[in-house]
């Protein structure tokens, strides 16, 4: 498998480098992220994006926050630091990943007692979390890829690859584990509209790995269960309440045709993005741009003065999933959500409820 590393820290620079995910699969391009609005700024337009990237940009945005905020007095350095976290924060509001990512640095930093001490406690607060998510994808892959038939076709939509973590993968990483202890998958990538994450990236990931990818329109998904051509979907997640899992709009528009078909239905995510303190109807839904529905290539495909509805994710109630795929285990709903904080708190120290 060819790695990707989709986002880094430059420690002699001070920046943030990633991999900018709008110009894929025509343009490899990377983006070096010298301040926290630069930041925000990729964050929103997702040229990094994926939750458990998310939640790595988030750590790292608050460590960027450290290096480039010059304030000797350290009760001063903190608040200001504050603001900054605060800003990542509001970047994109459903992956609960992202405020994890900053939290975690900022309550490392609040345990120092100077602003260097700060500065140090924010880099190895960053890197631990960025390594326990290389980890985490790693260990989840090994859990899901034994419920792999050995030679299966797999449905999945987005981008839940290398490209949304550091690197492996959620739903990609149990496939290339599947691949990788020699069972021959073929992957189903729907491509995700409006933003293509599924035909642009998901199937660049995986064309690079030569595993067999063919990309489909989102509403051939159920057509395609129907004749029988799909064995099992693999989904990412943004956020799993004990009610409900966000993800990708059109996640939950699969689990019913796969449910209505008896195809099994698995969704992938660390235990990092398991949020056992609020209810789905406490989350935000972020709303995007009508321009993403409204405009392709330049040209106009709606009507000027006609409404667009631009959700980014839904949410997928337990009961139409088969099993959660954790870096802890196999999880048939509801998931073990004592095992889950148990993960949380030992990878997580900084986590808040
Ligand atoms: O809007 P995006 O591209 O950030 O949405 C990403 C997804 O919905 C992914 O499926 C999810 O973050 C899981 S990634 C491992």
């Amino acid at each position: 498998m060819r790695a990707v590393e989709t986002i880094a820290w430059d420690d002699t620079s001070g920046e943030i480098i990633l991999i900018d995910q709008t110009r894929l699969p025509e343009i490899f391009r990377l983006v070096r992220c010298r301040t926290v609005d630069r930041l925000v700024k990729a964050i929103k337009r997702l040229e990094v994006r994926g939750a458990p990237a998310l939640g790595i940009a988030g750590a790292y945005g608050v460590l960027l926050a450290t290096r480039r905020i010059h304030e000797r007095d350290h009760a001063v350095f903190i608040e200001r630091v504050r603001k900054e976290a605060e800003k990542i924060r509001g970047a994109r509001p459903t992956a609960v990943n992202l405020s994890l990512g900053a939290d975690v640095v900022i309550d490392a930093i609040g345990q120092a007692g100077s602003v260097s001490e700060a500065r140090e406690k924010a880099f190895d607060a960053a890197k631990a979390l960025a390594d326990a998510d290389a980890r985490s994808c790693h260990e989840l892959g090994r859990h899901g890829a034994r419920l792999l038939p050995d030679r299966c076709t797999v449905l999945t939509h987005c981008n839940a690859g290398a490209l949304a973590c550091r690197e492996w993968g959620t739903a990609l990483g149990v496939i290339r584990s599947a691949v990788e202890s020699g069972k021959s998958v073929s992957v189903l990538a729907c491509e995700t509209r409006p933003l293509l994450q599924g035909a642009r990236l998901t199937a660049w990931e995986l064309q690079r790995d030569e595993i067999p990818v063919t990309v489909i329109p989102d509403s051939e998904a159920a057509f395609l269960m129907q004749q029988g051509r799909v064995d099992l979907v693999i989904v990412g997640a943004d956020r799993i309440t004990p009610d409900a899992v966000f993800n990708k709009v059109g996640t939950y528009m699969h689990a019913v045709c796969a449910h209505h078909h008896g195809v099994p239905f698995y969704v992938a995510a660390p235990a990092s993005t398991f949020d056992p303190g609020h209810a789905a109807e406490e989350i935000t839904i972020e709303e995007r741009d009508r321009s993403e529905v409204a405009c392709w290539g330049g040209i106009t495909t709606v009507p000027e003065g006609v409404e667009v509805i631009n959700f980014a994710f839904d949410q997928t109630p337990h009961d139409l999933l088969t099993a959660f795929i954790t870096d802890i285990g196999v999880f048939p709903p509801p998931p073990d959500w004592s095992a889950i904080q148990a993960a949380q708190g030992k990878i997580l120290p900084g986590r808040r409820g």
